[in-house]
């Protein structure tokens, strides 16, 4: 079954007093909200904090990053079993800003993708093209690209239970969200890509769209058939704004 997903990624923002504040309001507001799994992926040093500030809510734990290494000598690293042991569900890999920043590439974050399956945590492997590329037409190529780096290493039958995240680079962190139109088109290409492999996988697969996502474009996202939910990144630092997206997923899911 498709996994209806909201999640936060506070990427590196927070503090305890800012995330107690966070936590305890999204609490308050999202009590009702029962159509749609919400998770909140916190820095690092903050995962246990915030797994104490959730317990007993229907909020989940995610995380923005894991190492390939199970344990070892691998200083300044986190591996799949402490982010399972300290109780987060859901990790991000293949973020832009790591591929950009840290240089991951398609075949290290399929390790990612490995590691994280092997441990029995949901991977948020996320994808998506650049201005340049998606003015150049090859949006579809680098998505295609991106996602055969772990069918084609892994199988499709990795991708049961995991979730893809469909971040235009050029739409995160801008206030320029893709459209509507575009995004459908992207997501049903994603699906159709998996299927091609694995038609079961590719039906039952959950695919985000990520890219300032915000109370003004909120409800859209909902309503298309491929689009399974959103990842969302600088309105999720406060709890007026991502309640009001949270909301607008179930307000669709509802109806
Ligand atoms: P944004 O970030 O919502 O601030 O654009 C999204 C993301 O990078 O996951």
């Amino acid at each position: 079954m498709r996994h209806l997903l909201v999640m936060g990624n506070l990427k590196l923002n927070g503090s305890k007093h800012m995330l107690n504040d966070l936590i305890t309001g999204l609490r308050n507001k999202l009590r009702s909200v029962v159509g749609y799994t919400v998770a909140i992926a916190p820095p690092v040093i903050y995962l246990d904090l915030v797994k104490q500030l959730l317990a007993g809510s229907h909020i989940a734990l995610g995380a923005q990053n894991v190492d390939i290494h199970l344990s070892g000598a691998f200083t300044g690293e986190v591996s799949a079993e402490m982010l399972k042991d300290i109780g987060a569900k859901y990790i991000i890999i293949g973020h832009s800003e790591r591929r950009i920043y840290h240089k991951e590439s398609d075949e290290y974050i399929a390790e990612k993708f490995a590691v994280l399956k092997e441990v029995g945590l949901i991977p948020l492997l996320c994808i998506g093209e650049s201005a340049a590329e998606n003015k150049a037409g090859q949006t579809e190529t680098i998505c295609a690209r991106q996602l055969d780096a772990v069918l084609n290493t892994l199988g499709a039958k990795a991708f049961q239970d995991a979730v893809i995240v469909y971040e235009p680079i050029w739409a995160i962190g801008t206030g320029k969200s893709a459209s509507l139109i575009q995004v459908q088109a992207v997501h049903k290409f994603i699906r159709d890509h998996i299927s091609r492999h694995d038609a079961t996988v590719a039906e039952q697969i959950t695919i985000q769209y990520g890219g300032s996502v915000n109370t003004g474009n909120a409800a859209g996202w909902f309503t298309q058939p491929d689009i399974d939910g959103v990842l969302v990144g600088g309105a999720s630092l406060k709890v007026d704004t991502f309640s009001v997206i949270v909301k607008a997923a179930n307000e669709v899911k509802k109806s």
